[in-house]
């Protein structure tokens, strides 16, 4: 056990880990178990297995909302999300995790999928805000046009780690260094937010291109919301098991990975799919002073 880990188990109250947990129930997630839907103009829609899917729209007034039902200390999250169709520039759908507690400093892990005109490429935006800072994005090309199908989004979040996934392929780690003085998120629960909302001032090509409100509303779907994570429970935290079999709140062998499998895939990840990544942006760090954690395994 890493040494940060050990001293923060040590300090928190006890960790415990669930034998079972309704990770999956039988037939699809009714997500209106899972997260209440918030603002805006949405749609619940049944699915033939029993599950539900939840479509937020943006139209010409508001975009929309929902946010899940519970918070987590630490967490395995999982999402299929089927994106905004045809033209999208202009519109951002995110999913992310946002602190919210009695010391209201700002942790948040982000994705973000920036729309584009017909035909060109999405860009996944991902960020990572701890102790009140953040300006450490990573963006990604995907490897799928992700407004064909649902394709499953992933959170990883424990003590060692932050580790985001698509269609449980790793694709970014986050690692734990406070001892160096990098902040990371471990004291403050966490929530999960959907919204679909415009940014055609920044999004799209840089914000050249505008949103096209003559194709409104546009409408991203979510379905299969698992979570599984610490929850508190009288003195405790109850922590749900990883149900893709792996040991989500052990670190290493997340999403049912083992430790080398993981690596390849952020190797590939980072050599085929990163088009932006903070920690090699000379503009933004032209003396070199780039942030700590850039340095560090
Ligand atoms: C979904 O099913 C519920 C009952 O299970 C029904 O009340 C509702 O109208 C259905 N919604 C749609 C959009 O079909
Ligand atoms: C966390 O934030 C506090 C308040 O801004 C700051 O004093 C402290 O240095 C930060 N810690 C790290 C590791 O960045
Ligand atoms: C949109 O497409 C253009 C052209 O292929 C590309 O440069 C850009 O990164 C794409 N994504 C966004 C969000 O602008």
């Amino acid at each position: 056990m890493a040494p940060a880990r050990a001293r923060l188990l040590a300090c928190l109250p006890a960790l415990t880990m669930m034998a079972a947990v309704s990770w999956v129930a039988a037939g699809g997630v009714r997500m209106t178990d899972q997260v209440d839907i918030l603002w805006g103009p949405t749609q619940l829609l049944n699915d033939s297995d029993g599950g539900q899917t939840v479509g937020l729209s943006l139209d010409r007034v508001m975009g929309s909302g929902f946010r899940s039902k519970k918070s987590y200390l630490f967490a395995r999250i999982d999402i299929d999300i089927k994106l905004v169709a045809g033209n999208s520039a202009g519109t951002v759908t995110t999913v992310y995790l946002i602190s919210e507690g009695q010391w209201k400093i700002h942790d948040e892990i982000d994705l973000e999928f920036l729309g584009n005109v017909t035909g060109e490429p999405y860009t996944l935006h991902t960020n990572i805000f701890a102790n009140g800072s953040g300006g450490r994005e990573v963006q990604y090309r995907l490897w799928f046009d992700p407004t064909q199908d649902f394709h499953t989004y992933s959170i990883v979040w424990n003590s060692d780690e932050i580790l985001i996934l698509v269609d449980n392929m790793a694709i970014r780690r986050f690692r734990n260094h406070w001892d160096a003085g990098v902040p990371f998120p471990v004291y403050q629960p966490m929530r999960l937010n959907g919204v679909l909302w415009d940014a055609d001032g920044w999004a799209t090509q840089g914000g050249r291109v505008k949103t096209d409100w003559t194709q409104a509303p546009f409408t991203a779907y979510f379905r299969n919301y698992r979570a599984s994570g610490c929850e508190p429970s009288g003195v405790a935290w109850v922590c749900g098991q990883d149900p893709s079999g792996g040991d989500w709140l052990g670190g290493g062998a997340a999403g049912g990975l083992d430790d080398v499998k993981q690596r390849q895939q952020l190797r590939e990840a980072q050599e085929r799919y990163t088009i932006y990544d903070y920690c090699t942006d000379s503009t933004r760090f032209p003396d070199g002073f780039r942030p700590k954690e850039c340095a560090l395994p």
